[in-house]
């Protein structure tokens, strides 16, 4: 293959691409620039580790690659979708169908089952797949625990549980955030287990920001944060 066919066949396999983000906050008079002109894209089907210091931006980051926060200028496209373009209604189709998302803290919602919770993304979609829900379920070894709601289960548990309902659904790409901060070493193992062998089975890219070398070490690629502004 010669460079240039490299070069556009790399190209064509772009999933998700953002150009010249910033993002400012107001915080008292001052107006501190949080994310300064960031150029990123993630292949489908690619795990990529987002690494830095705190406060380097990493979430702030995330979220606007995830639509969960607006930037001040810069653009996101998905799969041939310009999401800067679009309303919120026309957002949240997008975030349902091709999006999946792991948090730090779980956020479960709290007054549904684990398997309510796993069936979510499908119910709100107006696709429900008992049967998919079932398969995810089994596929975390929360069989036992289906019933239960999520003040009832330990972190581990719960993270399981969001790890499930991220991927329910066969997104394009999952994004998380820390999503092994809260647990304790064993926890955090499997659930990062979990969530790397389901998403090699649905082929969706995988976008984490973590702390853990470990982790950053199995990702195809490590993009590195510092003060806003992307530095490798
Ligand atoms: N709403 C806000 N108002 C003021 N400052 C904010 C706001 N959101 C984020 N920041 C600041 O922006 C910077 C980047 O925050 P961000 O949460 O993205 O960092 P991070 O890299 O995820 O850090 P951590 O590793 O601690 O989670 C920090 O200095 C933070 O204090
Ligand atoms: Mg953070």
């Amino acid at each position: 293959m010669t460079l240039s066919s490299a070069a556009s066949a790399s190209r064509s396999n772009i999933l998700l691409n953002a150009s010249k983000l910033t993002k400012t906050v107001q915080v008292g008079e001052q107006t501190l620039s949080i994310i300064k002109e960031v150029d990123i894209y993630i292949n489908a089907g690619e795990f990529v580790v987002i690494m830095g210091k705190s406060g380097s931006g990493k979430s702030t980051l995330l979220g606007l690659l995830a639509t969960l926060d607006y930037p001040d200028s810069g653009s996101v496209e998905l799969a041939d979708h310009m999401l800067s373009d679009l309303d919120e209604d026309a957002l949240a189709v997008i975030r349902q169908r091709d999006m999946g998302f792991v948090f730090q803290s779980f956020h479960l919602l709290p007054t549904l089952t684990v398997a309510e919770n796993i069936a979510f993304p499908l119910d709100i979609a107006r696709r429900p797949n008992q049967a998919r829900v079932n398969e995810l379920i089994e596929a975390v070894d929360l069989g036992h625990r289906r019933d239960s709601l999520p003040n009832q289960l330990s972190g581990g548990e719960q993270q399981r549980t969001a790890v499930a309902r991220a991927l329910v659904s066969h997104p394009k790409i999952v994004f998380a955030d820390e999503p092994t901060g809260n647990l304790d070493e064993q926890n955090a193992n499997q659930v990062m287990q979990l969530l790397l062998d389901l998403r090699q089975q649905v082929g969706s890219a995988l976008v984490v920001v973590t702390h853990d070398p470990a982790l950053a070490a199995m990702a195809d690629r490590v993009i590195t944060m510092h003060d806003g502004r992307i530095v490798s």
